[in-house]
């Protein structure tokens, strides 16, 4: 089934990524999606909050069933789909930050949170929840990330056509899930690389369980992984943050 196919709206709940989970577990079709008007616990990553005012972003989660165990490609296909979908409505090009930020002008415009469930070591289901600051003014964040967080409309000083966006995600989205589906890791690594906010050959600050340390960066492989290079040697992560991109 197409994505977007089936969407269910509620006008609240504590995460759409809870709500996919029931919906999951009762057999939802793979594509529906589940869409809030606010959250009252939006889960960032790394355990971290994330803020969902009323009717002013983007709060929903994809029910998904992949068959492809590279499911580190996930939150990078849906990266690109959401930034294809804000091109196409509104004409701007915002930034991509491995593995799952949506990012303008250093500031935070969204995020990708991928849940997955298995059953012993079979992957029962995939939840992508999507977070996108479509209509906040700056006063509507709330202080402690005023200076670090941005919205659609403050980047285009106009409101946003939240349905405009939504077709546009649906479409770009089933594109890339498409090809996740087929295996062409290769096809959606590349493509991330030619949006990333930094290149390959730039110096990176990363940081996992084992600390802070630092590496040139030598682009995506064709499973999701950022290859760095350290000390000569070839290091692919899968999970690690960005502390800091050092052009040079
Ligand atoms: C991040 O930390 O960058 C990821 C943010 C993901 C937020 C979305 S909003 C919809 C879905 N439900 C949640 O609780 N989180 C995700």
């Amino acid at each position: 089934m197409k994505i977007g196919t089936i969407i269910q709206r509620v006008e609240s709940c504590t995460s759409t990524n809870d709500l996919a989970k029931i919906r999951a577990g009762e057999g939802a079709e793979e594509g529906t999606v589940i869409i809030s008007q606010e959250q009252t616990k939006g889960r960032g990553t790394k355990g971290r909050n994330w803020y969902s005012a009323k009717d002013k972003g983007l709060y929903a989660s994809l029910i998904l069933y992949p068959e492809n165990p590279d499911i580190s490609l996930l939150p990078l296909m849906a990266g690109l789909a959401v930034k294809e979908a804000i091109k196409e409505s509104l004409r701007i090009s915002v930034g991509l930050q491995w593995p799952n930020d949506l990012i303008w002008e250093n500031k935070k415009l969204g995020g990708i949170l991928c849940e997955s469930d298995f059953l012993g070591n079979r992957l029962n289901y995939i939840i992508l929840g999507i977070g996108l600051n479509l209509n906040h003014e700056k006063e509507d964040f709330p202080p402690d990330i005023r200076s670090l967080a941005t919205s659609l409309k403050l980047i285009t000083s106009k409101q946003v056509n939240e349905q405009a966006l939504l077709q546009s995600l649906w479409k770009a989205l089933d594109h890339w899930y498409r090809l996740f589906c087929q295996g062409q890791g290769m096809r959606i690594a590349q493509a991330y690389e030619r949006n990333s906010l930094f290149s390959p050959g730039d110096k990176l600050a990363l940081e996992n369980e084992r600390g802070e340390f630092t590496g040139i960066y030598r682009g995506i492989n064709s499973r999701g992984g950022l290859i760095l290079e350290e000390g000569g040697r070839m290091v692919s992560y899968f999970s690690a943050q960005i502390k800091a991109i050092i052009h040079e």
